[in-house]
């Protein structure tokens, strides 16, 4: 069989993480999907730019149009984040018969259901791993082995950027808006770093997967968010002193009357609970199934090489789906549909 070709729109520095794994493993890649994937087109505005990653420049482009109307393409790659134009380009992808892999939690979070139901309705895939937790494979998880659970709550830290600067404030009493600015270098903030730091980033992340653990589709406005702007080096200190750390936590869980309540806030952790203990770009999201019980994630939240992780795992689950001629068995967006449950900021 032919290598399966993919588009890749946005070419940033998790683009360039996406490119260079699927360089460098390539042959790990070829062994487990029984095919090679090759990235065959790129688009950005900027194609001059170097990214550190050695690309053909023939496949370089700026129109977004040259993938959608190329019909080797199979599987469109959506990097560029925010809102316009990832969802007119994602539905443009899917109108033209394309798979999509997406890291983009802010469109899910505000379009996630028009994006779902225009894929279903054109018989393509949308896979969204790398939008919640990073390099962890917490919604694979989800969908596939844990999705006999009726879940009943999700919590969990979900933001590498604010764990990153709330760890270095504990640890070094370092600077807030020197370790933002680190955070920035290290590639872990997102393009607007306030969608980092005022909370809306992990609310984004939080509708995502509380949609997904619920079956639900959870209205992004109405979770109540708040960031870590307005924590400074005293409430750490005293915070430790009276035995807590504070970190940014999402959290979603079912009411006992059967409604969701689900927020996003600075929480103070007891030091002797595990994600008291949870630092750097990390993250940790622990779940509750009716019959797996408690189960926690860890893994790297943030940064280049574990997005790109999550990324090209999406792209292996839709080529070998691709290669066995059928659906993947992890193509519902949404576990079950639950119409009884109401949701609670
Ligand atoms: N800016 C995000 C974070 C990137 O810091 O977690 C990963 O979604």
């Amino acid at each position: 069989m032919n290598d399966i070709k993919a588009g890749l729109i946005g070419f940033g520095n998790i683009g360039a993480g996406v490119v260079k794994l699927l360089r460098d493993n390539s042959t790990v890649i070829r062994d487990k999907v029984g095919t090679g994937i090759t990235l065959s087109r790129i688009a950005d505005l900027d194609i001059t730019s170097d990214r550190g990653v050695a690309v053909d420049p023939a496949i370089l482009t700026t129109r977004a149009d040259d993938i959608f109307n190329d019909p080797e393409i199979d599987i469109v790659i959506e990097l560029i984040g925010g809102y316009e134009p990832a969802r007119t380009f994602v539905l443009k992808a899917i109108a033209a018969g394309k798979h999509v892999v997406t890291a983009n939690k802010a469109l899910l979070a505000l379009h996630g259901a028009e994006i779902y139901a225009a894929a279903a309705a054109k018989g393509v895939e949308v896979q969204y791993e790398a939008a919640v937790g990073g390099g962890i494979p917490v919604l694979s998880a989800i969908k596939g082995n844990l999705a006999a659970n009726r879940f009943g709550s999700v919590f969990g830290i979900m933001n590498g950027t604010c764990n990153y600067i709330l760890t270095r404030m504990t640890q070094e009493g370092a600077d807030f808006g020197d370790v933002l600015k680190s955070a920035q270098e290290l590639g872990y903030a997102e393009p607007d770093p306030t969608f980092d730091i005022e909370g809306t980033d992990t609310t984004h992340k939080l509708a995502v997967l509380a949609s997904l653990c619920f079956g639900t589709s959870i209205d992004f406005n109405a979770i109540y968010t708040e960031g870590i702007t307005g924590i400074s080096g005293i409430d750490i200190r005293f915070a430790e002193q009276f035995g807590y750390r504070i970190k940014l936590l999402a959290i979603g869980k079912r009411t006992d009357d059967g409604q969701l309540e689900v927020r996003v806030h600075p929480t103070m952790i007891p030091l002797h609970n595990p994600l008291a203990d949870v630092g750097g770009a990390f993250n940790a999201i622990r779940l509750t199934g009716d019959f797996v019980g408690p189960v926690m994630f860890y893994g790297r939240g943030a940064g280049q090489n574990p997005t790109a992780s999550a990324i090209v795992g999406d792209l292996i689950e839709i080529s070998r789906s691709i290669v066995a001629g059928g659906g993947s068995r992890r193509a519902a967006p949404l576990g079950f549909l639950d119409s009884a449950i109401t949701t609670l900021p």
